[in-house]
């Protein structure tokens, strides 16, 4: 097992990085106060890990929620389900959740956790790779609104991170692959020698072998953990972590949130960083060529959808929550392992890059 802290002076928190930690309860259950305990979840994972959870649990009081699956899923109205199933079990303010599952059931259990009675404990127990090295580390939690992803939500910071690499064995695929999208953005935006790394283990880590796989969710909460700890309510460098994602969200709300997978989104948005930042100047051609090729293998899409143009994406791209007094802010790169934040960025190029930026279906 490896732990990674992320370090908050009073609101610190391990990150446990291993198999079997489902079941090992005298690494999370410490983390649970004194209250009752609510495991949220959903159709998909409850059949295959509520079961060692429950027994670790042992006679604990927990109440369980499995809610839909899917992005859809990520609402205001399902944060309301999570509070009204916390005071129908009279849940005080001691009372902890219990996050199984992706990003979605995360970023959904710690908003509610977030907002109820003004605050309560919770613990992440991430069950996909994109949510071990990214979504379940940092204290960013939310809903999804009609008008744009992620627009409603909190900070607020899990008591304990539980990556069980286990569960990763169940991913479907395409999931997988997703999750690599945010392996990769660590390598961009901080670490040259990780992406090298990467380069060379990309079918290991397809093939899931255990020791690539602890080595890059751990080398990937090490960066996460190191900039929150920094910069933990985004007013300076945590923005580099959201390296594709002004171009990604635009991808994802415009067609419809789930239709494009998170990740593949922010894999197609970090693409559309690297062009814009070689036709920039700032970036090696041959860096940008790298960048696609290792894209490409990991099975993530290199094209954006036909039916979003330049128009489109540049309506959507507004709504991005780095806009500041009107001003789009863009994460771009100046090398691989070196993320930039730039809030003058010309709309000429940017329109180029929008205009011409190869599309697919
Ligand atoms: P997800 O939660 O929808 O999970 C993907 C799919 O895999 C779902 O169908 C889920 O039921 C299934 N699944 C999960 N674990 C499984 C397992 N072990 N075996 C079999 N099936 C499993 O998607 P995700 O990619 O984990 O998360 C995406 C969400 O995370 C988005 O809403 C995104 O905005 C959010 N996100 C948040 C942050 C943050 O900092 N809070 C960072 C990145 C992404
Ligand atoms: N995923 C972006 C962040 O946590 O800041």
């Amino acid at each position: 097992m490896q732990t990674v802290t992320v370090d908050l002076g009073p609101r610190s928190y391990p990150i446990h990085i291993g198999s079997g930690l489902l079941a090992e309860s005298s690494l999370w259950t410490p983390h649970l106060g004194n209250g009752q305990v609510m495991l949220v979840t959903n159709t998909v994972l409850a059949p295959r890990y509520l079961a060692p959870v429950h027994a670790a649990l042992g006679d604990w009081r927990v109440e369980t929620l499995i809610l839909p699956d899917g992005e859809a899923t990520k609402t205001l109205a399902t944060a309301e389900r999570i509070w009204d199933a916390l005071l129908a079990a009279r849940c005080g303010r001691d009372a902890t959740l219990i996050a199984l599952g992706g990003g979605v059931i995360g970023d959904l259990t710690g908003f509610a956790a977030a907002c109820y009675q003004r605050g309560i404990d919770f613990i992440q127990m991430p069950t996909t790779l994109l949510a071990q090295v990214d979504s379940s580390v940092g204290g960013k939690t939310g809903v999804n609104h009609p008008r744009g992803k992620n627009m409603i939500g909190a900070f607020h910071q899990p008591r304990c991170v539980i990556a069980d690499l286990d569960t990763l064995r169940t991913l479907p695929e395409r999931e997988l692959r997703a999750g690599l999208a945010e392996v990769i953005k660590y390598g961009l935006i901080a670490d040259a020698p990780f992406f090298d790394w990467l380069e060379t283990n990309l079918d290991a880590l397809l093939d899931r072998d255990s020791r690539a796989l602890t080595h890059a969710i751990a080398v990937s909460c090490r960066t996460k953990a190191a900039i929150v700890a920094a910069d933990e309510r985004e007013s300076g460098v945590r923005a580099l972590l959201n390296l594709g994602h002004t171009f990604g969200h635009a991808i994802e709300t415009g067609m419809g949130y789930g239709a494009w997978l998170h990740g593949e989104a922010v894999a197609t948005g970090m693409l559309m960083a690297a062009d814009l930042s070689a036709r920039l100047g700032q970036l090696a051609p041959a860096e940008a060529d790298r960048i696609q090729a290792l894209l490409t293998r990991a099975g993530l899409p290199v094209q954006a959808p036909a039916s979003l143009d330049a128009g489109r994406f540049l309506e959507l791209m507004a709504v991005d929550k780095k806009v500041q007094a009107g001003q789009l802010r863009l994460v771009l790169l100046r090398g691989i392992g070196q993320g930039e934040l730039r809030a003058d960025v010309d709309s000429r190029p940017l329109r180029v890059l929008l205009e011409q930026f190869p599309r697919g279906p």
